[in-house]
């Protein structure tokens, strides 16, 4: 018996599979996350995920040029301090690297992409957390907004135009909200990290940014066995007035960036973490499979399951090979 349904006829050539795609990346849907280090005088390579760097103010400039030219939808920066203290001093003084280095690319380059800045305290604390403590170690929720409420004036006034929220304290949209809007920055915009799980693909991160973190932060961020919780917390974060809502890391947390793409009536994001770049740039070291094809077919993934935006270390390089060679390339 021969079939009569043969679902074969639309994969028969390449223009063929192109015209039946349903999912194509577009360099706008590609944020690039960037690392500004206090003190360099050349940028520094991160060992632990290999094509990246702690970038100077310089070079920052060159790279965010360079993200321009590929057509990717913006920037987001994180700050690597020189001095660390308890309540993360660094995040909020307007000459800290973060804001320094914000105030500097928005200036040359806010007309022409969008700068984010991630909002979170570990990178300027020494105990790594990305809150303050309590005296008993553990980490103080409602303290912790006051915190991120100063840091989101401070990310606010330097020009970034979208605030991540990375630390996954309670309200933490709620507040930093409030805040922004009673000092007169209706107008920046807030990404909620609402589903950010404690993955242990955060790892070459660490190094990127010289975390001082020993123990973990699992009384914050959410048990990788847990899916419902996940939708509950970008449902949470929509009522707070998140304009974006993230899910994080990605690659292994597509279902629930598919429940949280379902219910959600505002751009749903997904960033693929440094764990993922890491594993896929290593395996391609060894010649133990195909980077570039990998590179596409993870981002393609995450698209495919529901992500508006990717923000992903392969951004730039990603979006050059839309330009050069059309892979993913809208038709
Ligand atoms: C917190 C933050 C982290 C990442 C982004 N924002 C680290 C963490 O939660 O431990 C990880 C990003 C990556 O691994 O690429 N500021």
């Amino acid at each position: 018996m021969s079939p009569t349904l043969r679902p074969r006829r639309l994969r028969q050539s390449a223009p063929m599979r192109r015209l039946v795609a349903e999912t194509r990346i577009h360099p706008a849907q590609l944020v690039l996350p960037m690392f500004v280090a206090e003190g360099l005088s050349e940028p520094r390579p991160i060992s632990s995920m290999p094509g990246q760097v702690q970038h100077t103010l310089d070079s920052a400039a060159r790279e965010v040029e360079r993200a321009i030219a590929a057509g990717v939808g913006g920037i987001m920066l994180f700050g690597v301090p020189q001095q660390k203290d308890a309540v993360g001093s660094g995040a909020t003084d307007p000459d800290g690297i973060l804001n320094r280095a914000t105030a500097f690319l928005a200036e040359r380059f806010g007309d022409a992409t969008v700068v984010q800045t991630d909002l979170c305290l570990d990178e300027f604390t020494d105990h790594g957390h990305c809150g303050v403590l309590h005296g008993d170690g553990s980490v103080d929720n409602d303290a912790t907004l006051e915190r991120y409420a100063d840091m989101a004036i401070a990310q606010a006034e330097a020009g970034s135009q979208l605030l991540g929220l990375s630390g996954m304290m309670d309200g933490q949209v709620d507040h930093v909200r409030a805040a922004l809007d009673a000092a007169g920055h209706q107008g920046t915009a807030i990404l909620g990290y609402s589903a950010k799980y404690a993955s242990a693909l955060y790892g070459p991160f660490r190094e990127a940014v010289d975390s001082s973190l020993t123990g973990d932060r699992k009384t914050y961020q959410q048990d990788p066995a847990n899916r419902r919780e996940g939708l509950r917390e970008a449902l949470l974060d929509l009522a707070e007035g998140a304009d974006i809502v993230m899910v994080k890391p990605a690659s292994l947390y597509l279902d629930v960036l598919a429940d949280v793409a379902a219910a959600s009536d505002v751009p749903v994001w997904a960033y693929q973490v440094s764990g993922e770049y890491a594993m896929v740039e290593a395996a391609a070291e060894r010649g133990w499979i195909d980077r570039d094809r990998l590179v596409t077919e993870s981002i393609t993934s995450i698209i495919r399951a529901g992500a508006d935006t990717v923000l992903t270390y392969w951004a730039v390089e990603q979006a050059e090979w839309l330009q050069t060679r059309g892979i993913g390339a809208r038709s």
